[in-house]
């Protein structure tokens, strides 16, 4: 597992806690924001973005790593994703944000925050043990 320094850790919670204030999250009103930091220590956030056709909504994680993609210098090696919700408890990423938090680190650190001092802080391989990757493709 990755492990980022504290002060980028404390800088990655507060931009995903940030990027929650840019969320589109109308129908939901569950407003979430998601911080990653790459193996060349650049740092990236997304924001939940919701759509009147619901099956298309998409994840503040998967926001933060397209974000990630298409904006960093480097191939993408997440380190580390934080995701902020605005709940009592942390939560941990949906199946579907497991899996391409796998495709970009398969040795990622994930890490929750929410509005209180409970955090979850596990490895992507915790959250999706045995996942099919990039490397099962022959
Ligand atoms: N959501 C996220 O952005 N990340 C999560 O880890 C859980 C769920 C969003 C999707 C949808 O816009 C809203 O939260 C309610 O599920």
């Amino acid at each position: 597992m990755s492990f980022p320094t504290p002060a980028q850790l404390r800088k990655l919670e507060n931009l995903a806690k940030k990027a929650a204030g840019r969320a589109y999250a109308p129908y939901s009103q569950f407003r979430v924001g998601a911080a990653v930091l790459t193996a060349s220590d650049e740092q990236f956030v997304g924001c939940n973005v919701e759509n009147a056709s619901f099956g298309l909504c998409n994840c503040a994680e998967r926001t933060a790593i397209s974000h990630a993609i298409v904006s960093s210098k480097r191939p993408i090696r997440l380190k580390c994703v934080v995701i902020y919700t605005p709940t009592k408890t942390a939560t941990t990423p949906c199946g579907a944000c497991r899996q391409v938090i796998h495709e970009f680190g398969p040795d990622a650190r994930v890490i929750s925050v929410c509005d209180s001092k409970n955090r979850i802080d596990v490895s992507i391989e915790t959250l999706l043990p045995g996942a099919f990757g990039p490397g099962d493709l022959i």
